[in-house]
């Protein structure tokens, strides 16, 4: 088994280096935070992540798992060093590597054995070269020190269950001792191992992330011409998801696609396009749909209302997506500010996302409007005047019809996730719009409601 130091316990570099102890290597993970380091070790994760706390605590007592601040005592002497550190977007689009930088002249100072740095955090084609060079020409002592690239691939909400059953280890490397030593890392795992450069290693991240985003994209446009001409965005989803070439994943038309990899991903690697003269429309036109695909459900509130200025707004769903209190890139951050401009009170609920939203908009008056933050989806809902959902919690998909039209002044629902089958809203009596499905429906509502009135 390896010794083993992991640079960073964000979601990429903790679920790395817990799940490397899980399949036997001796593994310490390294942080700047004092605190979060003795939170770590009382088992407590910093992230909400299904299946994590249980692992860290398991092998922290097994003794496989540490966690520190001093890098020195983790780097000096380890076979391999992981980087999971952030590699934020900068306003240009480009990805901010000083993150990467820091760690990489920290690991030149303190290493006095061989040992590969593989880096797993998402950085642009050619950066591990360049960070292969920085090591060497900052490096103290006379050891062989080689980059690799292992791009990762995990999902938030699943990150465990994603690593331990990836699809493929990606290993990007340069030399034969390279390669095997990543792949004696890996032999524990059993997964499928795709061995190319480097270089490829970066590009297959990238290239992987921004086809997923493209594909939500394209499903997103094709939503919006659905409604235009009368199609079902799910019906024609359903359709096209038996072609095997097309797969049945990812096809849900929804609200945009947020999060900290594909907003990012897809800025990025357009910017490397430019940077190199070339102009990526591909992901260009995915980035631009998934931009005006975020406030979508507002403008259709905005054409439907004539103010939102002294209305009750149940906000469902705080979360990028499910299963993470992650707020990056999250539609409710687009359109929460744009409610609360008009003159929204905002009741907004989410089982795990309430906290870290708070940070953002503390409780009470905010610009025009206000913010009042719930304990349920019921709370939320009382005599709303309109609802928006955002986010498809379990909690929130099992909310029933028939609890808009009881709980809600005015049962109008703009559903982002499109959670609900359009005949049992309608049925249910809440006016119901959700994304790339027939409004046939709601024309119907109202010719019945005037039919009622009439008679
Ligand atoms: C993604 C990739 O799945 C993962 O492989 C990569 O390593 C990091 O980025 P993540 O951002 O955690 O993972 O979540 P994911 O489940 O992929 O969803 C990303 C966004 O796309 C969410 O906002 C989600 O709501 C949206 N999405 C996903 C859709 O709008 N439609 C879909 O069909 C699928």
């Amino acid at each position: 088994m390896n010794k083993i130091a992991v640079a960073g316990t964000g979601y990429v570099g903790l679920v790395a280096g817990v799940c490397f102890a899980e399949v036997g290597h001796q593994v310490t993970c390294v942080d700047i935070d004092e605190n979060k380091v003795r939170l770590m070790e009382s088992g407590v994760s910093p992230i909400y992540e299904a299946d994590l706390e249980e692992l860290m605590q398991k092998n922290y007592a097994a003794g496989r798992l540490h966690y520190t601040t001093d890098y020195k005592s983790a780097y000096k002497d380890a076979d391999a060093i992981f980087i999971g550190v952030g590699t934020p977007e900068q306003p240009d689009g480009s990805a901010n590597l000083s993150y990467i930088a820091t760690v990489a002249r920290q690991i030149a100072e303190t290493v006095e054995k061989d040992c590969l740095v593989v880096v797993k955090s998402t950085v642009p084609v050619g950066t591990n070269d360049k960070v292969e060079k920085f090591i060497k020409d900052f490096l103290v002592n006379d050891v062989k020190v080689e980059v690799a690239s292992n791009p990762e691939f995990l999902a938030q909400g699943s990150a465990v269950h994603d690593t331990l059953h990836a699809a493929r280890i990606i290993i990007g490397t340069e030399s034969k001792w390279a390669e095997e030593m990543l792949r004696k890392i890996y032999e524990p795992f059993n997964l499928p191992i795709v061995s190319v450069s480097r270089r490829s290693a970066e590009m297959i991240k990238y290239a992987s992330n921004d086809f997923l985003a493209l594909k939500i994209s394209y499903m997103n446009d094709i939503a919006n011409l659905c409604e235009l001409v009368g199609a079902d965005i799910q019906d024609v989803a359903k359709g096209m998801s038996y072609d095997e070439r097309i797969g049945a994943k990812f096809l849900n038309a929804g609200i945009g696609y947020g999060g900290s990899c594909f907003p990012k991903d897809t800025k990025a690697l357009e910017y490397l396009a430019r940077q190199h003269g070339y102009e990526l429309r591909t992901i260009k036109a995915a980035i631009d749909v998934n931009k005006d695909q975020k406030t979508m459900l507002y403008k259709k509130a905005c054409r439907r209302l004539i103010t939102f200025s002294g209305l009750k707004v149940a906000i469902l769903g705080l979360t990028f997506k499910p299963g993470t209190d992650d707020l990056r890139e999250a539609p409710s951050l687009e359109n929460i500010p744009l409610l609360l401009d008009a003159g929204a009170d905002i009741y907004a609920y989410d089982p795990v996302g309430i906290e870290n939203f708070k940070k953002k908009y503390s409780e009470g008056k905010n610009g025009q409007g206000s913010i009042k933050y719930v304990e349920s989806v019921e709370e939320a809902l009382k005599d709303a005047n309109v609802c928006f959902i955002f986010t498809e919690w379990g909690e929130i998909k099992a909310v029933k019809p028939e609890q808009y039209k009881k709980l809600m002044r005015t049962a109008l629902v703009y559903d982002g996730r499109n959670i609900y089958d359009v005949e049992a809203m309608f049925k249910a009596g809440v006016e119901y719009y959700s994304i790339g499905r027939p409004y046939m429906k709601i024309a119907e509502m109202n010719s019945e409601a005037a039919a009622t009135k009439e008679a």
